[in-house]
C-alpha cells in the first residue's frame, strides 16, 4: 500500500504542475469502467515520459504493454504530426479499450496498436525492417523484460532512450526468497546490461500514489 504522504505529495505537485486534462481523466474513467487493472503510469510519470520524449526530439516511439493507452497518449502527445508511436498489447479487451481511448484523444493518426504477444509483434517488426526508434518504453509482462530489452537494442541507434517500468516492485527485487518470474525477469535484465558497452543505464527509485517502484533509464551508445 502506498504511504499516505507519498500520495499527498503527488497530489500537491500534480495540482500545481499538471493542468486539468479532460481527455486523460476520461481515459482513466474508461479503463475503470472496462475493469482494466490499474497498472497505468501515474500522471506525474506520464508527464515524465512526455518530457523524456521531447528531450529526445522523438519522432518514432515503441511501447511494449499498452493497457488502456494512458502512457501511449502521454508519449504520443510529445510527437510531431508526422511522428509515430507503435504500441504492443497482448490482451484483446485492453487493446479495444486503448484504440477507443487513442481515438478519443485525437491521436489515431499517429498511434498504431498491434494486438498479440509482444514477442511475436517484435519479431514481425524486425522482419519488416523497421527504422530505429528514438524512445522505447517497456511496460508489459516483467518476466520477458530481458527479451524485450534485446529487441529494443536491435531497434535502437546511438542515443536511443530505453525506459523500463516497474523494476523495483516494492523492493521485491532485493528479497532473495522471491523467485516470481517477474522479479527474475528484472534481475536477468540488470545482469544482461552488466558490462554491455552498447548501453549506459541507471535506475531511479520512485514513490507516489501507486506505491514504491522504479524506472530504468538506458541510453544506447552505438548501433
Ligand atoms: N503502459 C501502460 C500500462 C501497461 S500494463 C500504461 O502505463 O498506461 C501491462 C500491459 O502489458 C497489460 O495491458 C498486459 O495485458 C500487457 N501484456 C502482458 N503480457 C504481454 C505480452 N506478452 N505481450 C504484450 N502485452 C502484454
Ligand atoms: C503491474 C504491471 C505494471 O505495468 C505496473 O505499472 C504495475 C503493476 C503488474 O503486472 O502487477
Ligand atoms: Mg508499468
Amino acid at each position: 500500500m502506498p504511504n499516505e504522504i507519498w500520495s499527498t505529495v503527488d497530489q500537491y505537485f500534480n495540482t500545481l504542475l499538471l493542468p486539468p486534462d479532460s481527455v486523460l481523466d476520461a481515459i482513466i474513467q474508461a479503463n475503470a469502467d472496462a475493469e482494466l487493472p490499474p497498472y497505468d503510469v501515474t500522471p506525474n510519470q506520464g508527464r515524465l515520459l512526455n518530457l523524456l520524449a521531447r528531450l529526445c526530439g522523438a519522432r518514432n516511439v515503441l511501447e511494449v504493454g499498452t493497457l488502456g493507452g494512458y502512457s501511449a497518449v502521454w508519449l504520443a502527445r510529445a510527437l510531431p504530426d508526422d511522428g509515430c508511436l507503435i504500441t504492443l498489447e497482448l490482451d484483446a479487451k485492453h487493446a479495444q479499450v486503448a484504440v477507443a481511448n487513442i481515438e478519443m484523444a485525437g491521436l489515431a493518426d499517429i498511434v498504431e496498436l498491434r494486438q498479440g504477444p509482444a514477442l511475436d509483434s517484435l519479431a514481425a517488426l524486425e522482419s519488416e525492417g523497421c527504422s530505429p526508434f528514438d524512445l522505447i518504453f517497456i511496460d508489459a509482462d516483467k518476466e520477458s523484460n530481458p527479451e524485450y530489452f534485446e529487441y529494443a537494442l536491435k531497434f535502437s541507434r546511438r542515443g536511443t532512450l530505453i525506459v523500463v517500468d516497474n523494476v523495483v516492485r516494492d523492493g521485491a527485487i532485493m528479497d532473495l526468497d522471491n523467485n516470481e518470474p517477474g522479479v527474475q525477469g528484472i534481475r536477468r535484465l540488470a545482469e544482461l546490461i552488466t558490462g554491455n558497452p552498447r548501453v549506459d543505464a541507471t535506475v531511479v527509485q520512485t514513490v507516489g500514489s501507486k506505491g514504491y517502484d522504479g524506472l530504468m533509464l538506458a541510453v544506447v551508445n552505438e548501433a
